[in-house]
């Protein structure tokens, strides 16, 4: 049978864990990168820091060998990073950029000479709502997200003549890893942040811990994967976190921003 290749990127956790589970009991070949390396049993794990460009390449060499193929790709490993901006030290803003903006391009890189050689492939990029909206707190996530949004969107013209397919999806609020594995900036004793921080990060982590399954993007991934033209982003969630997106992108930003305070904790 001719069974397909994925590559899923932070597979050992949360979306990538639901991802590599499902993709795996439905036929694909799956092999799921993250940096404990980790096995769901029904598919592979294999070791890989995507900061890490040699890491990235050695990891993608090794499945192109065993395989002789990658289909697809989702590029999911990603973290957060909470905090006033101004309080952001530039190595922590350089960490979040490395993992979630650089950490994809090096798999992107990577795996889009041998998509191009066998005639096609497909691009799925793990953005989120925090790529399209700004969310107070986590500028520095934020924009490693939006920066994923702008280059999959960029990338999405280049690759299409290589029959290459670009998606970014956008999950709201998910209970996952995320919430624990979040790291927050150091902040001085006199905090003049302290209180609006604490209730906007509080709100969040409420969210995220109230939030939905994360089998519930694989559906999405699994529907993406499946399409014969995929779409070029979507969203999975909760419907009143998802009609944020639509109201970004259709009404005007002040009417937006005064209506987004509440649920953003400001
Ligand atoms: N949960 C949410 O509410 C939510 C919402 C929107 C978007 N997202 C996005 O969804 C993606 C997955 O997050 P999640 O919610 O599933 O969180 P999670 O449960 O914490 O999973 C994160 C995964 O990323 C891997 N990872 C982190 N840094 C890595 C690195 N340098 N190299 C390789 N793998 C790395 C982790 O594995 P190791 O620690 O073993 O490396 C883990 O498998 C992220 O991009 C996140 O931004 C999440």
């Amino acid at each position: 049978m001719d069974k397909k290749t994925i590559l899923i990127t932070g597979a050992s956790s949360g979306i990538g864990l639901a991802c590599a589970d499902r993709l795996s009991q439905r036929g694909w070949t799956v092999i799921g990168a993250s940096r404990r390396g980790t096995s769901g049993g029904a598919w592979q794990g294999v070791a890989m820091d995507v900061d890490d460009e040699g890491s990235v390449s050695e990891g993608i060499a090794g499945v192109v060998a065993e395989h002789g193929r990658v289909d697809a790709v989702l590029a999911n490993a990603g973290w957060g990073l909470a905090g006033s901006a101004e309080q952001t030290s530039m190595v922590d803003a350089h960490a979040q950029m490395e993992t979630n903006f650089w950490g994809a391009v090096r798999v992107v890189h990577a795996v889009l000479p041998v998509m191009r050689a066998r005639g096609g492939g497909r691009l799925v990029l793990t953005s989120s709502i925090g790529g399209v909206i700004g969310i107070p707190f986590q500028a520095f996530y934020s924009a490693s997200k939006f920066a994923l949004e702008g280059y999959g969107e960029a990338l999405a013209y280049e690759v299409e003549p290589f029959n290459v397919h670009v998606t970014l999806v956008e999950p709201g609020n998910f209970k996952t890893g995320f919430t624990r594995s979040r790291r927050l900036v150091s902040v001085p004793n006199d905090d003049p942040y302290a209180g609006a921080r604490e209730k906007a990060i509080g709100l969040m982590e409420r969210d995220e811990e109230h939030g939905a399954a994360p089998g519930d993007v694989a559906k999405v991934v699994e529907r993406v994967l499946a399409a014969r033209r995929p779409p070029r982003r979507v969203s999975a969630g909760k419907f009143d976190e998802r009609i944020g997106l639509i109201a970004k992108r259709l009404i005007p930003f002040r009417v937006f921003e005064r209506a987004a305070r509440s649920s953003l904790g400001v």
